[in-house]
Parts: C-alpha cells; sequence; structure tokens
C-alpha cells in the first residue's frame, strides 16, 4: 500500500474567477491527513493559483523537452519552476492525438522534468479498438517502454493509467479491467527499474468521481487517480480527496 495521489487535471478549462475553488480544494486537502493532492490548471493560472495552494501542490499539464529557443507557444520546464509548479503531466492521449505526441516525445519531456526537478506524470493507455482487439495490455507495455524515462527514483515518477475510452465519457473502466492493467504496469515497471519499480505510484484516470473513487482506490495496485471534470469544483473534488484518504 502507498499513500495515494490524487490530482486534477483542469484541461483546458478555468479561468481567474475560479481560483476560489482552488482555494477550497487546497483548504480541504490539507484536511484530510494520508493522501497527497495536487491540481494541474492551464499555464496561465500556475502562479495564480500557487498563490491561493496554501501548500497544495500546483503542476502544469505538459512541458517542452527543449530547454529553450525558437519553440512558439511551449512552455519550457525552467519556466514552470518558477512559477513554482512541483509536477507536469506528460502524454496525455490528449496531447499524443491532437499533438501527435510518440512515446519517444514523451519520454524526452519525462527526462527534461525530472531533470528540472519536477514530478513527472507520465500518461498512457488503450483505445476501443485496442481492446476490442484484447491488445490493450500489449498497447500500454509498448507506450510504457517507449515513454518511461531513462531512470527515476520513485517520488519524481508517477505513471497515470488513463483508457482513451474511459475519459470524458461516464465509462468508467470495471475494477477487473484497472486490476488487469495496474498488474501489468507493475511488472513493467518492476522489470524496467527493479525493486524501485514496486514502489512508483500508479494512478487511474478516466470518469473518476465522487461515486464511483472507492471502488478505484479499494483495487490493488491503484495508487490513486489523475482525475478531469470531477476535479474543476471543490464539490465534486474533495469527495474524490476524502475517498483516497480511506
Ligand atoms: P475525466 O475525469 O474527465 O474522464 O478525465 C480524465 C483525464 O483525462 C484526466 O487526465
Amino acid at each position: 500500500m502507498h499513500r495515494k495521489l490524487v490530482v486534477g487535471n483542469w484541461k483546458m478549462n478555468g479561468n481567474l474567477h475560479q481560483l476560489g475553488e482552488i482555494a477550497a480544494i487546497a483548504k480541504a486537502a490539507r484536511k484530510a491527513a494520508g493522501v497527497d493532492v495536487a491540481l494541474c490548471p492551464p499555464f496561465t493560472l500556475i502562479a495564480p493559483a500557487v498563490a491561493r495552494s496554501n501548500g497544495l501542490a500546483i503542476g502544469a499539464q505538459d512541458v517542452h523537452a527543449a530547454e529553450e529557443g525558437a519553440h512558439t507557444g511551449s512552455v519550457s520546464a525552467a519556466m514552470l519552476k518558477e512559477a513554482h509548479a512541483r509536477l507536469v503531466i506528460v502524454g496525455h492521449s490528449e496531447r499524443r492525438a491532437e499533438n501527435h505526441e510518440t512515446d519517444a516525445d514523451v519520454r524526452a519531456k519525462a527526462d527534461t522534468a525530472l531533470r528540472h526537478g519536477l514530478q513527472a506524470i507520465v500518461c498512457v493507455g488503450e483505445s476501443e479498438t485496442d481492446r476490442a482487439a484484447r491488445d490493450h495490455v500489449a498497447v500500454v507495455t509498448g507506450q510504457l517502454k517507449g515513454s518511461l524515462p531513462e531512470d527515476a527514483h520513485e517520488g519524481e515518477l508517477v505513471v497515470a493509467y488513463e483508457p482513451i475510452w474511459a475519459i470524458g465519457t461516464g465509462n468508467v473502466a470495471t475494477p477487473d479491467d484497472v486490476a488487469e492493467m495496474h498488474a501489468a504496469i507493475r511488472a513493467a515497471l518492476v522489470e524496467r527499474f527493479g525493486e524501485r519499480g514496486g514502489r512508483i505510484r500508479i494512478l487511474y484516470g478516466g470518469s473518476v468521481k465522487a461515486d464511483n473513487a472507492a471502488a478505484i482506490f479499494a483495487v490493488e495496485d491503484v495508487d490513486g487517480a489523475l482525475v478531469g471534470g470531477a476535479s474543476l469544483t471543490a464539490a465534486q473534488f474533495v469527495p474524490i480527496i476524502q475517498a483516497a484518504a480511506g
């Protein structure tokens, strides 16, 4: 059993008016003992969110692999550090799809994040077609092979399993589906990093809500959740944090 980590991914949602939600989430997170909580708003909200975070870890949803230079529209790890971000999500399926990010791109981003002292959440997950073809485990372990950084100790690296068909659809994976995949991811992490691989946290993501969170957290090798829609308000996110606290 690891201490659970619950991360909110606001995606392209959130403006200054919603900082009050972040303050309310931070307040509840402080009270919930035994669980780590983080929130990843859009880049524009990182610095103002940190100012309201009361110690809640604030992170980004992407980072460029390069240190600096001619990369219009991108943000570097040093910039994130300067804004006091503590973590970054890399390889989210929406970025893999919309921005054509490959496993190699994701690995380069994870390496850069870790080099700068940012915790990296590496996302993997199969499509509905992969699952229908019963290729889901092979697809995800293949993504891990290509996307994981060269080396990482367990505090820095987190893996998030997000089946694409469960994201934003309300179709949460069954506990059996989650158990099968998290066991496969755990085995891949141990094969890759040895004993340390046993301590890297594996999050589940995809339609996690207050009413299904406890069942997901009870599954073996589920060390927390990456939450999209239900992280946008304290009213929906706080019960998930509390479910992780046990
Ligand atoms: P939802 O919780 O909205 O399904 O999103 C999951 C996700 O993609 C988090 O990164």
